[in-house]
């Protein structure tokens, strides 16, 4: 995955922090997501969304993009844009209360958001990992 390819979308409008695109080719290029259209992937505070799009224009899954800060009106607005919302479903929710149905992600990203939700002891085990799919 090249970053490169993205700096249309990349702005101070998009951007919560460090270039989560950046982070993302880094992460993607050590650790390949194995998924395809088949398989629903969780990019958990998703911000501006800017992951899930690289994630859906990458892999071709379907990409649920979850944030606490983030309305759903308003990425829904960007995903029209930028022509993904057909992949990519916007859900404003805290992450400690997720309602999706167990084992049903193939993969899970959190890029520079989990340090504000995942501190409590067991979140992980109880909160995030009945979500993942066996062998996600
Ligand atoms: C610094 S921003 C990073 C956003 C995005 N991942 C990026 O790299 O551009 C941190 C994000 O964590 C999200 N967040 C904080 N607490 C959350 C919670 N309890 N549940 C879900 N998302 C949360 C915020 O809504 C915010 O968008």
């Amino acid at each position: 995955m090249e970053a490169n390819r993205y700096r249309d979308y990349i702005s101070s409008e998009t951007m919560m922090g460090p270039n989560c695109v950046v982070i993302l080719e880094e992460l993607l290029n050590k650790y390949p997501l194995k998924v395809g259209t088949d398989d629903l992937v969780l990019d958990l505070g998703c911000g501006k969304g800017l992951s899930s799009l690289v994630i859906a224009k990458e892999t071709g899954a379907k990409v649920y993009a979850v944030d606490l800060w983030i309305t759903e009106q308003e990425n829904w607005k960007r995903f029209s844009e930028w022509s993904i919302d057909d992949k990519v479903t916007p859900i404003c929710e805290d992450a400690n209360n997720l309602r999706f149905e167990e084992r049903i992600f193939s993969a899970m990203i959190s890029i520079d958001s989990y340090h504000y939700f995942g501190g409590e002891v067991g979140f992980f085990q109880e909160k995030i990992l009945p979500l993942l799919k066996d062998g996600g």
